[in-house]
């Protein structure tokens, strides 16, 4: 199998890129480079840890730009340049534009810190301990152009403890994040799902809920 080319666009602190950046190096099941790491801040920590893992480090900072249209299709050019099969987004803080979302159609995902569709947008753990939800999780998801809304693959859920905070509760789930995220583009690299014209197929089956990640 080819090996596939991975971007990943990140805004701070880069743990589920290292998830990845590990398992690349670790699972030789997993035929894939992750290419580049571009980051919209400058400070951003998973810029270092890329450095570290010896993956070229880019900044394209939004703050240069003067509109959103300008700093997409700058970002969109400087991700091609690497030629990647896919871009994934891992905490990469941006609003994305139409046209820019089109043009990576099937290729690029996103994990997000719920149980998609509910709770799209931030402060997801503040509103779920809000709501008195008995149940948290995590979606990775391929992107359309709704914010958080393209067609959910994989989803992790954890149980809400009377104890928690939003800052227990977020810290569980990116433990979890870091487990689902990896197993999501193992199988994507190995052409097990697709995002075809009906929804996501699974080794050819249309998937009609999410896969949901076994606990572990
Ligand atoms: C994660 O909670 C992810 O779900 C959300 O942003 C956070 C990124 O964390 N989209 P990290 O930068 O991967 O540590």
């Amino acid at each position: 199998m080819k090996t596939k080319r991975i971007v990943v666009l990140i805004s701070g602190s880069g743990s589920n890129l290292q998830a990845l950046i590990d398992q690349v190096h670790q699972d030789p099941q997993v035929p894939a480079d992750i290419v580049a790491v571009i980051s919209n801040r400058p400070d951003a920590y998973g810029l270092e840890r890329a450095k570290t893992a010896a993956i070229p480090a880019q900044v394209l900072d939004h703050k240069t730009f003067p509109s959103r249209e300008a700093f997409d299709s700058a970002l969109q050019a400087l991700i091609d340049t690497y030629a990647p099969d896919y871009v994934i987004l891992a905490g990469f803080m941006r609003i994305l534009t139409a046209d820019f979302v089109s043009h990576y159609h099937g290729r690029m995902i996103n994990i997000h810190p719920s149980l998609l569709p509910d709770y799209k947008g931030t402060h997801t753990h503040e509103r779920v301990l809000a709501d008195g939800k008995a149940e948290h999780g995590a979606s990775v998801h391929f992107v359309t152009a709704e914010l958080d809304g393209g067609p959910v693959i994989m989803q992790v859920k954890i149980p809400v403890l009377p104890s928690d905070t939003p800052e227990l509760l977020a810290a569980r789930l990116l433990t979890q994040e870091h487990r689902v995220y990896p197993e999501v583009v193992k199988q994507l690299v190995n052409d097990r799902i697709v995002l075809g014209a009906q929804g996501i197929e699974v080794e050819g089956r249309l998937l009609t809920q999410p896969l949901l990640l076994a606990n572990g």
